[in-house]
């Protein structure tokens, strides 16, 4: 079976089960202080490994709940089983399951599948991107003051993450800054032009490798936060863009990471 082909089955079977859980409304644990995670992270996971390593014994697998394994080819998929665990555990309807494929240290495939929606986002390397088979493009808008942004906020190491500000900056330089609280969405929705750019500080690979690509195959930019260039593996620092604005907002960044802040903080009193 093709790589894509075998993908959005799995990945549909996958979002199926999520939906599933996500009527019945099920407890969560912790990972850590604000960490959450579910019985559907780990059943989503299960699922979408063996199916994997079924359909293809020799790729290896990178899953975000540790169940992967090694492989002896040059493909390795990475896996998100539910991107937006923090919104789906608080019955938000936005979360997705995601599947990256890397051969040699490129992002040949991807799917993004939101069952809220059932909405499936694919993209294959050199081929466009499509949405429900339909190919989406990235938007038009050249101005960042007339965009519609998105960022997010790990849950990891919270207190650590400078993003308030870069979030503070942009939102008021922008038509706002939204806060999906999934990063794969957040991706897909630059490459079909729902958003204008997306950033976040501490991606893991498994969030963006799908979506990275989708944006790429949409016409879009992709870097890292200074504008250099970006890989899922060696840059937790993302930004992705319609091509159009990335000038613009690099040069914000750069402005905020000088310590420049072009709009105070209002005064409390
Ligand atoms: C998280 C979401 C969130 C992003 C975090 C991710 P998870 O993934 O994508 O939007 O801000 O950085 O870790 O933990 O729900 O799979
Ligand atoms: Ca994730
Ligand atoms: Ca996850």
């Amino acid at each position: 079976m093709e790589f894509l082909e075998a993908a959005v089955e799995i990945a549909r079977e996958a979002g199926t089960l999520l939906a599933n859980y996500f009527e019945r409304k099920i407890p969560f644990e912790r990972k850590g202080e604000f960490d959450l995670v579910t019985e559907a992270d780990r059943s989503s996971e299960k699922l979408v490994v063996e199916k994997l390593r079924t359909h293809f014994p020799t790729h290896a697998v990178v899953a975000e709940e540790g169940g992967g394994f090694s492989g002896s080819s040059e493909y390795r998929w990475y896996v998100d089983p539910l991107d937006g665990t923090t919104n789906f555990a608080h019955s938000f309807p936005m979360f997705n399951v995601t599947l990256g494929l890397e051969r040699a240290g490129e992002v040949i495939a991807g799917v993004i599948y939101d069952p809220v929606r059932q909405e499936m986002f694919t993209a294959e390397k050199g081929s466009g991107a499509y949405l429900n088979h339909k190919r989406i493009r990235v938007s038009r808008v050249t101005r960042l003051a007339d965009s519609l942004a998105s960022t997010g906020f790990p849950s990891r190491k919270r207190s650590h993450n400078v993003n308030i500000h870069f979030y503070y900056q942009l939102a008021m330089a922008s038509h706002g800054v939204r806060r999906t609280g999934s990063a794969a969405l957040d991706l897909a929705y630059v490459a079909c032009g729902r958003l204008d750019f997306f950033w976040e500080f501490g991606l893991k690979p498994w969030d963006q490798a799908a979506g990275v690509l989708l944006v790429q195959e949409a016409g879009g930019q992709v870097s890292d936060m200074r504008g250099e260039a970006h890989s899922i593996t060696g840059s937790e620092h993302l930004l992705a863009d319609n091509g159009l604005l990335h000038g613009e907002v690099v040069q914000m960044f750069d402005t905020i990471f000088a310590g420049q802040m072009p709009t105070p903080l209002p005064d409390l009193a």
